[in-house]
């Protein structure tokens, strides 16, 4: 099923979420709308399918995948919840939240899921169309951003046949996304701390200190659009596409009235702009580091790393 070259991008009403089901319950490969960005879909209990997720994307085999459910009740069969995890589940879920709690041991997920770990990583996201298909499926689905390994996150379907055509089975269609950066990660410990591995939309903010684990796909080079970019950029020179934020215009602007929130969502989309621009080098306007403005400004560092780095 994957592997035939031909991807299949069908509308995401009823029948396209059905026909989605059944790609994925017999093994194959569906990218799928989230809040956030968009998912390559495979059952997360099954060993064939994850491989599949991993041979498409050419992800590293110890970049361990998030499991999504539909909310907390799905969730619980998984991991082990603290009394703290579920007071976040209950105030987030679902939400671009994604907890990374103690996996079970009759879990059943499949071991490259969690890539080895004793932990799993869980989110119920809050888009319909992605609600509607964990209903129909049933089974849990592991999903990483629906792109090849370490390029630009897809935000709308073009996005993802950008990277992926002819490696996947069917592309969902659910428009464009609305927060645009993936979701904020915490690690709810035993003893009830919290402590954020990746800033996302949800301002969890900086509790536990930040010195301690990352989590392991958080690579110095991602979300690389292919060429030079240069940060904190007020203006461009001759050869650089500039990407504008408030009173720094450009080629095209994250939001040319300073709103952080629709930077988040334009983000990906003007990186994927600018990587198909004709000049040679990308320029970027500053960002605050306040709200999801922190998570904008990891995702253009990564973005803006040399691939060996
Ligand atoms: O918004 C999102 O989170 C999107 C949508 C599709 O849900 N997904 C996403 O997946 O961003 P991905 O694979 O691009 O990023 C998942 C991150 C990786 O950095 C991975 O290392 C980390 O989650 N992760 C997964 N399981 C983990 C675990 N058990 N412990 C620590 N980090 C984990
Ligand atoms: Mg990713």
């Amino acid at each position: 099923m994957s592997g035939k070259n031909v991807t299949e991008v069908r509308l995401a009403d009823a029948e396209g979420i059905a026909a989605a089901a059944r790609i994925l319950e017999s093994g194959g490969l569906v990218a799928v709308p989230t809040e956030t960005v968009y998912g390559l879909a495979a059952r997360a209990d099954s060993a064939e399918a994850v491989a599949r997720i991993y041979a498409a994307k050419g992800r590293p085999d110890f970049n361990p995948l998030i499991v999504h459910v539909a909310g907390l009740a799905q969730a619980e069969r998984y991991a082990e919840f603290s009394p703290e995890a579920r007071a976040l589940a209950a105030a987030h879920w679902p939400g671009p939240l994604t907890m990374v709690l103690p996996r079970r041991p009759d879990a059943g997920l499949a071991a490259a899921v969690t890539a080895g770990l004793p932990t799993v990583a869980l989110r119920a996201p809050a888009h319909p169309v992605m609600q509607a298909l964990l209903e129909a499926c049933g089974f849990p689905l592991a999903a990483p951003s629906a792109n090849r390994s370490g390029f630009i996150s897809p935000t709308c379907a073009d996005h993802v046949l950008a990277s992926l055509d002819g490696r996947i089975d069917m592309v969902l269609d659910g428009g464009a996304t609305s927060a645009g950066v993936e979701s904020t990660i915490v690690a709810v410990r035993a003893d009830g701390s919290v402590e954020e591995l990746r800033p996302g939309p949800l301002a969890v903010g900086r509790l536990g200190g930040g010195a301690g684990i990352e989590a392991p796909g958080q690579l110095a080079s991602h979300y690389a659009p292919g060429k030079p970019v240069r940060l904190n950029a007020e203006w461009a020179e001759p050869d650089e596409f500039l990407i504008g934020f408030g009173a720094v215009g450009g080629d095209t602007t994250l939001s040319a009235n300073g709103n952080l929130a629709e930077a988040a969502s334009r983000l990906y989309a003007a990186l994927h702009e600018a990587a198909r621009a004709p000049q040679p080098r990308i320029a970027v306007a500053p960002v605050p580091e306040e709200g999801v403005g922190r998570a904008i400004n990891d995702r253009l560092r990564r973005a803006a790393a040399p691939p060996d780095a």
